[in-house]
């Protein structure tokens, strides 16, 4: 582990398995609201070599790859070659919070202004764009939490985030825009503790 310090912050640079420890030490309360694990994000980061183990590469599919899980929450390493983005999507009612140990992505969030998914309907508009760094790690609005993930082409590097979940879950809810449709999804893993699925 590795005390650095700059002119605007501290924090700590942890390989995965420490991050891992730190985050089995929070509460429950940390996971219900979103602060508390955020300013665990904001503290500890985490070393890109430590990652080696968890990232696979596809270059059709951005991965997902689960790091840890427990009754509370669910980690995962997703990685983005260059220009891959995810479907507009939800999280199920749980907690999300992201970081970007290498690499950094472009998060859109929209606002979902009607949504009848017996229907497959939705209606849903663009907000604003938030920008995960190593610097900056961010949590999932709870209120507005429809959103999609993107690596834009012209940043030329392939990103690794870590996304965190609580509660995990296995299935969410996608939107398009332009169609104004929905749909459930179930979601998959490319990799379990570093083993290919
Ligand atoms: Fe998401």
């Amino acid at each position: 582990m590795a005390l650095v310090t700059s002119s605007q912050e501290t924090y700590q640079l942890l390989t995965i398995d420490d991050f891992v420890g730190g985050l089995r030490k929070l509460r429950e309360a940390d996971f219900t609201g979103v602060e508390g694990t955020l300013n665990y994000l904001r503290t500890a980061r985490v070393q890109p070599e430590s990652l080696q183990p968890y990232l696979f590469w596809n270059a059709q599919h951005y991965t997902r790859n689960l790091i840890d899980k427990t009754e509370l929450y669910e980690l995962l390493a997703i990685c983005w070659e260059v220009g891959m983005k995810s479907s507009i999507h939800n999280h199920k009612g749980q907690n999300c919070w992201m970081a970007a140990p290498i690499g950094r992505l472009a998060v859109h969030n929209y606002r979902v202004l009607s949504e009848d998914l017996a229907a497959g309907k939705c209606e849903i508009v663009p907000t604003d764009v938030v920008e995960i760094t190593p610097a900056q790690p961010t949590a999932v609005d709870p209120l507005n939490p429809v959103h999609d993930v993107r690596n834009p082409r012209e940043w030329k590097q392939r990103a690794v985030s870590l996304h965190l979940y609580s509660r995990p879950f296995d299935s969410c809810i996608v939107y398009s825009c332009e169609q104004g449709s929905c749909g459930e999804i179930g979601l998959n893993y490319t990799s379990i503790y570093g083993k290919k699925c």
